[in-house]
C-alpha cells in the first residue's frame, strides 16, 4: 500500500477536504433557548449522556491527532455548552500541542467565561472564542434563553474574553422573526467600533424540536440593508475559502459584521466540516440523520492507522449538501439536535 505523507488532504465526492473538526464535549447546557433546546423536549425528563458515553479528554485528542494527520487545521470546540465541561482548559492544552492545528477556537453561551476562565483557556492555548448574544434587551434575551439569564453577565464575558486576548471575539446573534428583529440595529450600534465582528445567523431547520418555519426565517438580504442602510457597508473578501460568514465593512472604519446565510444562500459548495459529538460519532453535515461510530473504534484497541482509515472512508464517500437541497421534504427528516452536534 502506498502511503500519503501526513497532511495531505483527502477529498469527499465533491472534491471538497476535510479542514475543519468541530467537536462538541457536552450535550448538556444551562441555557434553553427556544430556537435550540426548548424546555418541551429539554426538560426534566430529558435524557442527557450518562459520563461513561462521553470521550475523555485522551479520546478527543487522539482523534484530533488522526484528523490533523488527514488534512485538518482548525478545531472549534462546541457543546451543548462547553464551558460546563469541568477543566476544559486542560483539553484545550492537549489540543493546542497538535501539529498542523492553525487555529482553535469555542463557541460559548458566555455565562461561565469569567476573566479566570477566559485567562486560562488563553495559557491553556485556545486562539478565540466565540460568543453567543441574541438581544441587548433583558425581556427579549430573556424569553429566547428561556432560563432568565441577564445580558450584562454575557457582556461581561465578552470583554473578559477581550481582556484575556481571545480575540477576534465574534459574536453570534440569530435572527428570529417577530422575536428579536427588533434588537438588530441596536445590536449593531452596540458592537460598533469595539473589535467585535457581530454576526447575524439566519434561524434554520437543525434537529426537529424547534418547530422551525419559513416564515420566521429573517433573511441576510433584509439584515444587511437594514445594517446598512444606517451605516453604510462594503463586502469584504472571504478569510480563507470555505469561510461560513458573508463579511462586510463599515465605510466608517468602525469594523465589520457577518452574516450566515445557510437557508438563502447556502454554502455547502466550500463546506469543510466535519463533527463529532460528545459520545464520538462522527456527522458529515449539520443536518445528518445519521453518525459514524468513532467510539467503538477507540474502545476497541483499533489503531491510529485503523481509525484513520475509517474516517478517511467515510469522508470519501461523504455527498451532503443538505443547505443546497433544502425543502419542505428534507425540513420534516429526522435529524440530529443542534445542542448534540454543536451547530
Ligand atoms: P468562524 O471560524 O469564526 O467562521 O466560526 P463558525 O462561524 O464556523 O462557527 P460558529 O460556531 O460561530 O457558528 C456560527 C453559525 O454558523 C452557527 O449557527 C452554526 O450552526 C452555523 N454553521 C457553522 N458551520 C456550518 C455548516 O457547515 N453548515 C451550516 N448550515 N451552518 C453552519
Ligand atoms: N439556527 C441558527 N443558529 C442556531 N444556533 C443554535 N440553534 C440555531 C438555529 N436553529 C446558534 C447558537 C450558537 C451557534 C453555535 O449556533 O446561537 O451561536
Ligand atoms: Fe445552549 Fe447554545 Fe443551544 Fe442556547 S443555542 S440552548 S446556549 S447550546
Ligand atoms: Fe456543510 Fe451540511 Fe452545512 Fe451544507 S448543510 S454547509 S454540507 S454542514
Amino acid at each position: 500500500m502506498v502511503t500519503e505523507p501526513a497532511g495531505v488532504s483527502r477529498l469527499d465526492q465533491l472534491g471538497r477536504a476535510l479542514r475543519d473538526l468541530r467537536i462538541s464535549v457536552t450535550d448538556r447546557c444551562n441555557f434553553r433557548c427556544r430556537y435550540c433546546m426548548p424546555k418541551e423536549v429539554f426538560g426534566q425528563a430529558y435524557h442527557f449522556l450518562p459520563r461513561e458515553q462521553i470521550l475523555s479528554f485522551e479520546e478527543i485528542t487522539r482523534l484530533a491527532r488522526v484528523f490533523a494527520t488527514l488534512g485538518t487545521r482548525k478545531l472549534r470546540l462546541t457543546g451543548g455548552e462547553p464551558l460546563i465541561r469541568r477543566d476544559l482548559e486542560q483539553l484545550v492544552a492537549s489540543l493546542a500541542e497538535i501539529p498542523g492545528i492553525e487555529d482553535m477556537a469555542l463557541t460559548t453561551n458566555g455565562s461561565l467565561l469569567t476573566p479566570a476562565k477566559a485567562a486560562a483557556l488563553k495559557a491553556a492555548g485556545l486562539g478565540r472564542v466565540t460568543v453567543s448574544l441574541d438581544s441587548l434587551d433583558d425581556h427579549t434575551f430573556q424569553a429566547m434563553n428561556d432560563v432568565g439569564f441577564p445580558v450584562a453577565k454575557v457582556l461581561s464575558a465578552i470583554s473578559a474574553a477581550q481582556l484575556a486576548g481571545l480575540t477576534p471575539v465574534k459574536v453570534n446573534m440569530v435572527v428570529k422573526r417577530g422575536v428579536n428583529q427588533d434588537s438588530i440595529l441596536p445590536m449593531a450600534a452596540h458592537f460598533r467600533g469595539t473589535g467585535v465582528t457581530l454576526r447575524f445567523i439566519e434561524y434554520m431547520d437543525v434537529g426537529n424540536s424547534n418547530g422551525w418555519q419559513l416564515v420566521d426565517v429573517v433573511s441576510a438580504r433584509e439584515i444587511l440593508d437594514a445594517v446598512g442602510a444606517n451605516w453604510p457597508l462594503e463586502p469584504v473578501a472571504p478569510t480563507r475559502p470555505g469561510e461560513v460568514a458573508r463579511r462586510y465593512r463599515y465605510l466608517d472604519g468602525k469594523g465589520e459584521i457577518g452574516l450566515i446565510a445557510s437557508v438563502t444562500q447556502p454554502f455547502c459548495g466550500g463546506c469543510t466540516r466535519a463533527r463529532l459529538s460528545a459520545e464520538g460519532q462522527l456527522y458529515t453535515c449539520l443536518f445528518a440523520s445519521q453518525g459514524h461510530d468513532l467510539r467503538r473504534l477507540l474502545r476497541d484497541g483499533s489503531t491510529d492507522q485503523e481509525l484513520s482509515a475509517f474516517i478517511e472512508g467515510v469522508w470519501g464517500r461523504r455527498t451532503d449538501r443538505y443547505s443546497e437541497l433544502r425543502t419542505a421534504d428534507t425540513t420534516a427528516l429526522a435529524k440530529i439536535e443542534m445542542s448534540h452536534i454543536g451547530g
